[in-house]
C-alpha cells in the first residue's frame, strides 16, 4: 500500500459521498470499490452491511429501518492513486459524525436523484462542505430511469447550491430511451450492446455529434436533444476552471447511472486528475501542518466503540495530516501528554482490515485503544500542537434519561460516555439534579440510544421530555463573569462531557431575550472540540 518516493501524499485521494437516502450512494461506493479493483463482485457492501449485522444486536435497527448507522473507511488503489473513500452515514437523521467525518475528507461526491434533484439532505451536507470549502463532484444518478431534463437539473444545481456548474457529460436520452452517456469533453461514447437501458459495456470514441457511428446509432429525437444540451451547456455554463473547483466554487456534474455502470470510470479519472491531494491543516498557534512535513501529525474525527462486542475496545480513526507513519511508532497524545505506542494500527479495506505497516498524509489509520483517544485529539512526533476546525453542534432534542433500573447508574453512564464519544449523542450534566440529559440532532438517534445500551452495556432506559429544546455554549472572555453569570443561572445550566458550560433554554425566544440581557456572554451554537486539557 506504499508509493514510491517521498510524495507518496500526492498520490491519496481522501473523500467521501454525500446524498439524500435513496440517491444511490451505496450502489455508487460499490461500483467504485469495483473499478479500483478493491471488490470483485457488486452486492458485497450490502453483504458486508449484513454479515456486521448479524454480529452486533443494536445494528438491528438499521435492519428494520434499512438504513447504515455506522460509518466506515475504505481504501483501494487503481492506477498508482490511493483512494480512501470515508462512508458518511446516510440516514435523514444524522449525527454528528456525519459532519465530522467530512473534516476528514479533502474532497465529496455529491449524488443526485435525475428525478429528485437537490433533496434535503443533500443540502444540509453540501452546507457543512461549503464552510469548509470542500471541492464537489456532482454525480447525477439513476438516469437509466424518467429523470428530469439534464439542463433542468444543471440550473437547479447552479440555483439552489449558488454553485457555478460545468456539464462533463450528458445522458443520451432517459428512461424508456436511454443509450448511454456522451462525453463530449473527452469525445467518447458510453452504451450498452444489450440497446436501451443496458449495462455499459462499449466504449465508443467518436469524432464528435457528428461522427457516423453516433448519427446511426442514435434515434433521431434522442439526437437532436442531444445536440441541443451540448450547444446550450456549452453557451450556458462555465467551462471547467480547476482553481474555481478547488476553491469548491464550481462543480463538475457527471450523468450516469450507478446501477448500470455509466460514469464510473470517469469520475475516478476525474479524481484522480483533478481532485485535491492531502491539503494543509489548521492547528493550534496560527500554525498549518502541511502533507509534505516531516514529521508526523494526524487527528481522531471518530471514535467506534464496541466494534467487536466481545472486545471492550474502541477504534479511532486517526487521519494523517503530515509525515510518514510507521508502524510501532511512538507517538505523542497531546491532551494527555504522554506517549502512545501505535503497534496494531489498521488499514480499513472493503472486504477485510490489514495491519498499517506505513501510512502518508491523507490516509486513515485505526487506532486500537481502551478509551484514551477521543475526537478532536491530536497526535504528535512531540510538538505541542491541537489541530482545529472540528465542531461540536448544538443538539436540536434534548430529553432528560429515565434508568428503568437504579443499580445500574454506572453502567448507563459508562455507555452514555462512550456513545458520546462516538458522536451519536451529547451528554449534559445539569447543575441541579442527577439525571442527565441528552441531545441529539435527530430523533431517531433516541431509538439507536436505546438499543446500543441494552444490546452493549445491558441497560434499559427510557427518555422523558425536558421543558428546554436548545442548548447553547456559553463562553466570556472574562472567567469571573462567565462564573456569576452561571452561579445565578444554575437551574438553566449544565456542563457537556468536557464540563465546559452550556445554557439550556426554552425556546428561540429565550435565546435572544438572555442574550440580550447578557451581551458579555455569548451563547454559541458550535464549540471547536480541541481538548487542551
Ligand atoms: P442509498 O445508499 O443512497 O440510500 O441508495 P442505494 O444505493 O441503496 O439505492 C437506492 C435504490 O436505488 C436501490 O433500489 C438501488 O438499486 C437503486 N439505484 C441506485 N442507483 C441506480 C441507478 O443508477 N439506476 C436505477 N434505476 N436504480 C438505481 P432498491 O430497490 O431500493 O434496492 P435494491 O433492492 O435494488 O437493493
Amino acid at each position: 500500500m506504499s508509493t514510491a518516493g517521498t510524495q507518496a501524499y500526492e498520490a491519496r485521494r481522501t473523500f467521501a459521498i454525500i446524498s439524500h437516502p435513496d440517491a444511490g450512494k451505496t450502489t455508487l461506493t460499490e461500483k467504485l470499490l469495483l473499478g479500483g479493483g478493491a471488490i470483485r463482485a457488486a452486492g458485497q457492501v450490502r453483504a458486508r452491511g449484513e454479515r456486521r449485522r448479524a454480529r452486533s444486536d443494536w445494528m438491528k435497527i438499521e435492519q428494520e429501518r434499512g438504513i447504515s448507522v455506522s460509518s466506515s473507511v475504505m481504501t483501494f488503489e487503481r492506477n498508482g492513486i490511493i483512494y480512501n473513500l470515508l462512508d458518511t452515514p446516510g440516514h435523514e437523521d444524522f449525527s454528528e459524525d456525519t459532519y465530522r467525518t467530512l473534516t476528514a475528507v479533502d474532497a465529496a461526491i455529491m449524488v443526485i436523484d435525475a428525478a429528485k434533484g437537490i433533496e434535503s439532505q443533500t443540502r444540509k451536507l453540501f452546507e457543512v462542505c461549503r464552510l469548509r470549502d470542500i471541492p464537489i463532484i456532482t454525480f447525477v444518478n439513476k438516469i437509466d430511469r424518467e429523470g428530469r431534463h439534464a439542463l433542468e437539473i444543471l440550473d437547479e444545481i447552479q440555483e439552489a447550491l449558488a454553485l457555478d456548474v460545468t456539464p462533463m457529460s450528458w445522458p443520451v436520452g432517459m428512461g424508456s430511451d436511454f443509450f448511454g452517456v456522451y462525453d463530449h469533453i473527452g469525445n467518447r461514447f458510453f452504451t450498452s450492446t444489450e440497446g436501451r437501458g443496458g449495462p455499459l459495456d462499449t466504449i465508443k470514441d467518436v469524432k464528435g455529434l457528428e461522427d457516423p457511428e453516433l448519427v446511426g446509432e442514435l434515434f433521431d429525437n434522442i439526437r437532436e436533444e442531444l445536440e441541443e444540451n451540448v450547444e446550450l451547456g456549452g453557451a450556458g455554463y462555465s467551462e471547467f476552471d480547476q482553481e474555481s473547483f478547488l476553491e469548491g466554487h464550481l462543480t463538475p456534474v457527471f450523468f450516469g447511472s450507478a446501477l448500470r455502470d455509466y460514469g464510473i470510470d470517469q469520475i475516478l479519472d476525474f479524481i484522480a486528475a483533478h481532485a485535491p491531494s492531502p491539503h494543509s491543516q489548521p492547528a493550534t498557534g496560527g500554525r498549518t501542518i502541511k502533507p509534505e512535513e516531516n514529521k508526523v501529525t494526524g487527528f481522531v474525527f471518530k471514535v467506534q466503540a464496541n466494534m467487536d462486542p466481545k472486545h471492550r475496545d474502541r477504534i479511532a480513526f486517526v487521519r494523517l495530516c503530515s509525515g510518514t507513519f510507521k508502524r510501532g511508532m511512538k507517538l505523542k497524545h497531546v491532551r494527555a501528554g504522554k506517549p502512545i505506542t501505535v503497534s496494531a494500527p489498521i488499514f480499513f479495506f472493503a472486504e477485510e482490515r490489514e495491519i498499517a505497516e506505513k501510512a502518508y498524509p491523507g490516509d486513515v489509520i485505526g487506532v486500537p485503544n481502551h478509551g484514551q483517544l477521543r475526537v478532536g485529539d491530536t497526535l504528535s512526533e512531540g510538538e505541542e500542537i491541537h489541530v482545529t476546525g472540528l465542531p461540536a453542534f448544538a443538539p436540536e432534542i434534548l430529553r432528560r434519561v429515565r434508568l428503568t433500573d437504579t443499580m445500574r447508574v454506572k453502567q448507563m453512564r459508562r455507555g452514555l460516555e462512550d456513545l458520546a464519544e462516538e458522536g451519536l449523542v451529547q451528554i449534559f450534566k445539569p447543575a441541579i439534579g442527577t439525571n442527565w440529559i441528552v441531545g441529539v440532532v435527530g430523533v431517531l438517534q433516541l431509538d439507536v440510544v436505546v438499543d446500543r445500551l441494552k444490546a452493549e452495556y445491558q441497560t434499559e432506559i427510557g427518555f422523558e421530555p425536558v421543558m428546554y429544546n436548545t442548548a447553547r455554549w456559553a463562553e466570556c472572555t472574562d472567567p469571573l463573569k462567565l462564573d456569576k453569570f452561571l452561579e445565578t443561572n444554575r437551574a438553566h445550566v449544565a456542563l457537556d462531557r468536557d464540563d465546559k458550560p452550556v445554557y439550556l433554554f426554552k425556546n428561540a425566544w429565550e435565546v435572544s431575550y438572555v442574550g440580550e440581557k447578557n451581551p458579555d456572554i455569548s451563547f454559541r451554537e458550535t464549540r471547536e472540540i480541541v481538548h487542551t486539557s
